[in-house]
């Protein structure tokens, strides 16, 4: 495991972009692992920057994103997939049926969820998946608790979670209750994993991760087991690891 020290969350979140498109470089029609939520704002936005300089092609490129509520369909301005165009796709140049999200529409889950294990085996499995984390330590919408063997799968979000996801709705009320996510399995799966975190709110959960023990409770802790994992987070989110740890310049954690 790396762990990159950001400055702020622009820097944060041209760190991240650096390591985004050198997978791109390397593998010009490599599988992405996309999230959403306030993390990877930034980090779509020093892409599209980079893409419109002429110095990315997503031409090749295929995404595969983490989670969608479930009820909410690509229209509502609410879902996932309206936050993938209008924050991404629809600025840069990868096609249309190169990405994909659940179908928060489909109301049979087990239909749902072979159809989306089906297109992440289809497309040859995940090059590089761009994480977020929760307050909780979750990872996609794997709540605390969640087995670490689960592919897609149906989700009952926490009160933790629709809590700190009502910031983007008008009221609590409005959020889904349940959603699809990608499975800790599939997540492990992936070849390489770029965590990313910002702020104080995320610094016990990055620290249980980190240096916790290996549990569901905690579910981002499971990426202690993966060989290829790189974080970069603020100042503010490592606050609690630095107390008692530094980081070099290279990534390790002494
Ligand atoms: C989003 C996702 C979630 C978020 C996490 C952090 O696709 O899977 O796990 O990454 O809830 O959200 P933010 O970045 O809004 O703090």
């Amino acid at each position: 495991m790396r762990i990159y020290v950001a400055n702020d969350y622009n820097d944060l979140s041209r760190k991240a972009a650096n390591i985004i498109s050198a997978q791109i470089i390397m593998k010009p029609n490599c599988v992405l692992g996309l999230a959403t939520g306030a993390s990877p704002v930034g980090t779509y936005k020093q892409l599209i920057d980079w893409y419109n300089k002429g110095d990315l092609n997503f031409e090749e490129v295929k995404s595969v994103n983490l989670d969608e509520y479930k009820g909410l369909g690509p229209d509502d301005e609410q879902s996932y997939a309206y936050f993938m165009h209008s924050n991404f796709f629809n600025h840069i140049n990868i096609k249309p049926e190169n990405t994909y999200l659940p179908n928060g529409l489909e109301a049979d889950e087990a239909k749902e969820c072979e159809r989306y294990n089906g297109i992440i085996t289809s497309v040859g499995g995940i090059d590089l998946q761009l994480l977020g984390i929760g307050c909780n330590g979750h990872i996609g919408f794997n709540e605390p608790g969640t087995s670490f063997g689960k592919e897609t799968h149906c989700v009952t979000l926490s009160d933790n979670t629709i809590d700190a996801n009502a910031r983007f709705f008008k009221s609590k009320d409005e959020v889904p209750k349940q959603a699809y996510s990608m499975g800790i399995k599939s997540i492990m799966q992936a070849k390489q994993i770029l965590l990313i975190a910002s702020g104080e709110n995320k610094a016990d959960a990055l620290y249980n991760s980190i240096l916790g023990p290996i549990t569901p409770a905690v579910p981002a802790s499971i990426l202690q087991l993966h060989n290829n994992v790189t974080i970069v987070a603020d100042k503010e989110a490592l606050s609690k690891i630095l107390v008692e740890h530094t980081i070099t310049s290279g990534g390790n954690l002494q």
